[in-house]
């Protein structure tokens, strides 16, 4: 029950993270300006890909999904993902300064967190 509910939020928000980095995508190719490029990769490959992932890992290993670890690793995936996205479309948008630190807290998060999932995958495979 607990782990559905973590593998249905992880497929519903990757095809939501999935359109918005079309549309930046087609916004780009319209607009024949390419400068989102990082924007656009990070949302499809970390927000499409990535989320689908622990989805799947999720539904392979239904008994990994339990307790509270997979609770604040989601949590802070989306957190993290979320702030790196906003972060570089700050600063691709022209703001350096403005994005740095968002990019830069967001991207300890994501290391950190996939340290935690790679215990989570650890543990949730013995
Ligand atoms: C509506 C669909 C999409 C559109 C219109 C689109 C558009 C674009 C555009 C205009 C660029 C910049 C290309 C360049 O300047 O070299 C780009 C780059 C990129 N796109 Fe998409 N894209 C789409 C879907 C996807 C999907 C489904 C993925 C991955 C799952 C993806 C991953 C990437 C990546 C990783 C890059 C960076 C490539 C590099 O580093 O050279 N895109 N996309
Ligand atoms: C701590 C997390 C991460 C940080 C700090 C980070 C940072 C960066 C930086 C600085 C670039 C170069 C952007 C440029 O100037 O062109 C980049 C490119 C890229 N990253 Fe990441 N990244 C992270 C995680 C990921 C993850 C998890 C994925 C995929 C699942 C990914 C996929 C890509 C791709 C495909 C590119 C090339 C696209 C482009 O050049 O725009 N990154 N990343």
């Amino acid at each position: 029950m607990m782990g559905n509910t973590l593998v249905a939020t992880y497929f519903r928000s990757s095809v939501i993270y999935a359109l918005l980095g079309m549309a930046l995508g087609l916004h780009m190719a319209a607009s024949h300006d390419h400068g989102q490029m990082p924007t656009h990769a990070h949302l499809m490959l970390f927000g499409w890909v990535g989320m689908t992932i622990y989805a799947v890992f999720y539904r392979l290993y239904p008994d990994a999904a339990s307790g509270l670890l997979p609770r604040i690793h989601a949590v802070l995936a989306h957190a993290a993902l979320i702030g790196l996205v906003v972060g570089l479309f700050i600063i691709y948008g022209g703001d350096p300064e403005g994005g740095d630190p968002i990019a830069a807290i967001s991207s300890i998060i994501l290391v950190l967190n996939m340290v935690l999932f790679a215990v989570i995958v650890w543990k949730g495979t013995r």
